[in-house]
């Protein structure tokens, strides 16, 4: 079964054909460069940028695959969460051709399309159910108990920043542009993991849910108290000190993760499979920790198998679609969006 699937939840214009939910036959994403020079997104641009590049990055899409829209047995479209501009724009792309083409359409829970990531490429077989995941992204840090494809359970989740943001925070504090993930990562390479004692916040034994903000607070003492050492405040900060306080906070994240994966495996002893999923899970550090502590504790270890399945992608999207199509779950046409959409996740 051919799924056409679009991703339009922030600032990616996202368009992927996946057969039978796992073989990725085309994939194309366009970026939104424009929102650097304002910080941040802004959704009236990025609305309008998604109307402007679906049609181009649909095109693409079926050139690359060698398919007509006729050839493909359903859409897909990411329903939420994200920004509501964003996802306006996919919706009405989604569903006009729906009716145009008289296709199913299926739209998709944005966190449950990260669930799906693992299987992009993979055998439909390779979770061993029940499995553990930590989807780990600039928006989202959530553990989910996840029992068959289209059977999950949250766990836990931020009680504050996501895990991605704060590495985007980080990076700002020390001058390093956005997104802060990899930059931060090339950083903490050549640091001392060791060099500041970062808090490993404590939220109860039992708790599985996370908090970023202490740490981050604690890079901005760090930083604050570096700069006025230095002679002028325009001063750039020194390079080791940049390099050691990425070591620090990459290894404290780690470490974070690790202790709440002993918590939810002593919580559910019968997990066969850790899933890491969502942008962060392309950082090979956090990635090694999890993957030593899978091998520790006998389960196995999945991840995407690229990078660009790791972040925003629609290919995960067309993924989660076909289980819900499988189980006739969700299936219909969109009237409208919402970007806190109420279903079981
Ligand atoms: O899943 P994603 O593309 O978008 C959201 O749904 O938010 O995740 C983006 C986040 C950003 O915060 C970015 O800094 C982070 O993923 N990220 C990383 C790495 N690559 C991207 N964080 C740590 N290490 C990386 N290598
Ligand atoms: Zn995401």
């Amino acid at each position: 079964m051919k799924i056409l699937a679009f991703e339009t939840s922030c600032d990616d214009t996202a368009v992927s054909i996946v057969e039978d939910g796992c073989r990725v036959i085309a994939s194309v994403r366009v970026s939104q460069v424009e929102h650097s020079a304002w910080g941040g997104v802004v959704p009236e641009i990025a609305a309008r940028l998604h109307a402007e590049n679906w049609p181009g990055a649909l095109e693409q899409c079926l050139t690359d695959a060698a398919l007509t829209i006729e050839e493909i047995d359903a859409l897909a479209v990411t329903q939420g969460p994200g920004l509501q501009t964003s996802l306006l724009s996919g919706t009405t792309a989604a569903s006009f051709l729906s009716q145009l083409y008289q296709t199913p359409l299926i739209p998709v829970h944005h966190i449950y399309g990260h669930l799906c990531s693992v299987f992009l490429e993979r055998d439909l077989k390779s979770v061993s159910f029940p499995a553990l995941v930590l989807t780990v992204s600039g928006g989202h840090t959530d553990c989910y108990l996840w029992e068959s494809p289209t059977d999950w359970k949250k766990l836990g989740g931020t009680l504050d920043d996501a895990a991605g943001e704060a590495f985007d925070k980080t990076a700002k504090m020390l001058g390093l542009g956005y997104p802060g993930g990899p930059v931060v990562s090339q950083h903490a390479q050549l640091g001392d993991r060791r060099k500041y004692d970062l808090p490993v916040p404590n939220l109860g034994k039992d708790s599985l849910n996370f908090s970023f903000s202490g740490v981050k607070a604690a890079i901005y003492r760090l930083v604050e108290t570096h700069k006025s050492g230095l002679e002028t405040n325009t001063d750039p900060l020194s390079p080791d000190f940049i390099n050691d306080v990425c070591a620090s906070f990459e290894t404290t994240v780690s470490k974070i993760f690790v202790k709440k994966m002993i918590t939810a495996m002593t919580q559910n002893p019968t997990v066969k499979t850790l899933c890491f999923v969502g942008g962060v899970s392309a950082n090979t550090y956090i990635k090694k920790g999890l993957q030593d502590f899978s091998q520790q504790h006998g389960i196995k270890f999945l991840t995407p198998t690229k990078i660009a399945y790791s972040t925003d992608n629609a290919a995960m999207i067309a993924s989660a679609a076909y289980f819900l199509h499988q189980q006739n779950l969700e299936l219909g046409k969109i009237q409208h969006v919402e970007s806190n959409p109420k279903l079981t996740l």
